[in-house]
């Protein structure tokens, strides 16, 4: 679905970001992998070579320009183009409600969450208009509920929501789509130990918890990266090619948009 394209992906972690790059990469993609901990894209880029693909790893703080000047630099010079962008990279602000949260975290939270997302882009766009090529940004399914503590991280993500539909609007004539995808859990290390970590509080086994939050999903399963990560490969793909300004939830059917 991608075979010879070129994917920069920001915020490669251990979880989502990591499967970005490989379902990118056995889809055909050449990768390049941003974020801070250079080990981690080392070992991720290691990964797709295994796969038989192209991979260039460059250390970017997505809120430093000339840190995402090197990376589109990086990008352009190993691999000639760019046909997607997958803004990934994201920071949770602090989980307090909005009457108690501290002003100048939330608006740290922004500076990741938003402006990066949108300076990244505007870096790119040159690339992304010449390969007529598209940009997916990650967002959450914390759009679609509105629980106690979650409230500054919701108002950034409805914010890149509100981006990426308009970078649609602005891009689309240019011959670049903007789309969305919106993860609701995803079973990575991180949410395991989250649960490892309730089961102990509650003296329960893992797996209770995963089966009683599986059991308000439709699938019964809490979804895993790689799955996550192909709805990202589908936009990014010519399958796609008439879809833009578009949100995809991909949760199991958790919520219902
Ligand atoms: N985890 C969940 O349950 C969940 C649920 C719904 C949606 N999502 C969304 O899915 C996406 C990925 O989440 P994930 O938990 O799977 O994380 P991940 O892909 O494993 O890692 C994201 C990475 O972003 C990088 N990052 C943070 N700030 C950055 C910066 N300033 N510049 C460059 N890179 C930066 C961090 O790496 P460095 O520290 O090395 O820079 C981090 O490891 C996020 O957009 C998130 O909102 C997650």
């Amino acid at each position: 679905m991608l075979d010879g394209r070129v994917v920069v992906i920001s915020g490669v972690g251990p979880g989502l970001g990591r499967g970005l790059a490989l379902r990118c990469a056995k889809a055909g993609a050449d990768v390049v992998l941003a974020a801070r901990t250079e080990e981690r894209l080392e070992e991720v880029a290691k990964e797709v070579r295994a796969l038989g693909r192209r991979a260039t790893a460059v250390p970017t703080d997505i809120r430093d320009r000339a840190s995402c000047e090197r990376l589109v630099r990086a990008a352009l010079d190993a691999h000639g183009r760019v046909d997607g962008l997958v803004n990934n990279a994201f920071a949770i602000p602090p989980l307090q409600d909005l009457l108690d949260v501290d002003l100048a975290a939330v608006r740290k939270g922004f500076e990741t969450n938003v402006l990066a997302a949108l300076d990244l882009t505007r870096l790119f766009v040159p690339a992304l208009v010449e390969a007529r090529g598209s940009v997916v940004m990650v967002n959450s399914a914390v759009l679609r509920h509105s629980r106690p503590t979650f409230g500054a991280y919701k108002m950034a993500k409805a914010a890149l929501l509100a981006l990426a539909r308009g970078l649609s609007t602005e891009l689309g004539p240019r011959g670049v789509r903007v789309n969305t995808i919106a993860p609701g859990w995803i079973w990575a290390d991180n949410l395991k130990w989250y649960f490892d970590h309730l089961a102990k509080e509650r003296g329960v086994p893992s797996r209770q918890i995963y089966e009683e939050t599986a059991a308000t999903i439709d699938l019964r399963k809490l979804p895993e990266p790689d799955e996550i990560a192909d709805a990202a490969v589908f936009l990014l793909s010519s399958y796609a090619r008439a879809i833009t300004g578009q949100c995809l939830d991909v949760n199991g059917g958790e919520f219902h948009h």
